[in-house]
């Protein structure tokens, strides 16, 4: 018989919320949230609606700590994809009950996903098979409007699906250079003054991710996109590793264009893209003769599956549920949006907030349990300092000295039913440390601080059993 982890965690976290002891109300310290009879109910509600999150499968408890490589997946949005795959599996522009409800599910996605960006419009959303193939969609539409003596930046910290399509334009002569903005190897933020001295006249793309799917590191996006937007440039955001962390908003930051995946939000394999519109009304993407010439349907390529629509609408319908929840407790921050909008980035603000309590905990520890920081052999890359810990998610990449990676990750599973990954995430982060490998422990919001207990244990254990410590 195992354990129910969900019972043990909200019995374990009861007793901790009882404490005075002045680190567990830090690690509990997003405003708000330091009552200990919320905290416990809503994250129990929280996890109630992920099915896999405290135990697999197979029957067996563990800890899911790899959600940056595909997170956990709510149950609704499971049910709504198949629901979707099985009542509406009619092609749309059919004359039945069947096909309109398909046409309406691929309809009511785009919606959801036009408020998750705060979009202009539904028509402005564009779903692909993944974030890879819609950033190679882009530089390829993008690619017939360039002069041939151009160049394009981005980041050194980025991962390859938003360097690969501009370094193919490169290969064919089509931009004269990738240029790659530098980050701090201390801190793992990008250097702002490297990024601006990269910038000319010549720049035609900016390109960067949101977040560091390998540092955690947030790039200050605002800033990156006034510089570029100075100078004419245009603007990707590769909001990948972003979407689950950090309230997104494509209409303030005036992106072009900015894409995600569902099934690190949640949902499933299958991907999204907001475009400006009249970028996407005039640019040429890959296009069969016959479909429409306007957008969104001119940049799918082929017929859409309306269980990705489903399944990311019901992603939408959870976030919105989260946000009614908790809105009250971030109210001062959400004012200027209205509807569902307002409850997304509710939730989503709340969500930035409460993941920066996991950050603390993975790098300070708790009580009785020493953080990543405290660990001898442990080396985390990306930012460690405390008064800017707003500026990173809870995505750990680090290394133990003189051990090989892929070992300590699989003792990890088999000794403590701890989930990460030694990997190089496709990230070209890891160049600058020198590293072909990191381990990654990346955790989203229905992560608790028990859980990031039993995973600092089961690292200093690892960290003993491997002589490195
Ligand atoms: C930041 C970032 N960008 C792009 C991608 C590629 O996404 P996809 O697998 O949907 O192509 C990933 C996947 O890990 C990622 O983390």
């Amino acid at each position: 018989m195992w354990d129910d982890p969900l019972a043990m965690n909200v019995r374990k976290k009861e007793s901790v919320m009882t404490t005075n002891n002045p680190r567990e109300h830090k690690v509990y310290g997003t405003q708000g949230l330091q009552d200990g009879k919320n905290m416990p109910g809503l994250l129990r509600a929280i996890r109630k609606e992920f099915p896999r999150v405290g135990v697999d499968a197979s029957g067996r408890t563990r800890i899911f700590f790899e959600n940056a490589a595909g997170s956990l997946v709510l149950q609704r949005a499971v049910e709504a994809e198949s629901k979707a795959r099985r009542d509406f599996f009619p092609n749309v522009g059919e004359a039945s009950w069947e096909s309109r409800m398909n046409e309406n599910t691929i309809l009511e996605g785009r919606k959801a996903v036009s408020d998750f960006l705060n979009a202009s419009s539904e028509d402005c959303i564009v779903s692909g098979e993944s974030a890879t193939s819609l950033l190679f969609q882009i530089s390829y539409a993008l690619s017939k409007e360039l002069p041939q003596d151009g160049n394009v930046v981005t980041t050194e910290y980025e991962h390859y699906a938003n360097i690969s399509p501009w370094t193919e334009l490169e290969r064919r002569g089509i931009v004269k250079e990738v240029r790659f903005a530098t980050f701090n190897a201390d801190d793992g933020m990008l250097d702002m003054q490297h990024f601006a001295s990269l910038l000319d006249r010549k720049t035609q793309v900016v390109a960067v991710t949101g977040v560091s799917n390998g540092l955690g590191s947030k790039t200050p996006l605002n800033e990156v996109f006034r510089f570029a937007q100075e100078i004419g440039a245009y603007t990707i955001l590769d909001a990948v590793h972003m979407a689950p962390h950090v309230p997104i908003d494509v209409s303030r930051l005036e992106c072009d264009f900015a894409v995600f995946s569902a099934y690190k939000l949640f949902s499933r394999r299958g991907s999204f893209m907001y475009g400006r519109r009249d970028l996407l009304e005039r640019t040429k993407p890959y296009k069969v003769e016959p479909s429409p010439n306007h957008p969104p349907a001119k940049w799918e390529m082929g017929t859409r599956d309306q269980a990705l629509f489903a399944s990311i609408a019901a992603v939408i319908d959870y976030l919105s549920w989260l946000g009614q929840e908790v809105q009250n407790q971030v109210s001062d921050r959400v004012f200027e949006y209205s509807g569902r909008r307002r409850l997304l980035k509710a939730a989503l603000t709340w969500i930035e907030e409460y993941e920066r309590t996991l950050s603390e905990a993975m790098l300070y520890g708790t009580k009785g349990h020493p953080g990543m920081l405290g660990m001898k052999g442990v080396q985390v890359y990306g930012l460690k300092d405390e008064s800017r810990i707003h500026l990173r998610t809870p995505t750990f990449s680090f290394d133990i000295a003189g051990v090989e990676l892929k070992k300590v990750a699989e003792h990890m599973w088999i000794k403590h039913g701890v989930v990460v990954i030694a990997d190089d995430f496709y990230s070209r982060a890891l160049r600058t440390y020198g590293k072909p490998l990191a381990i990654r422990a990346s955790l989203v919001h229905c992560n608790t601080i028990q859980e990031v207990e039993t995973f600092l244990a089961g690292l200093a254990e690892t960290v003993r059993h491997f002589g490195a410590g």
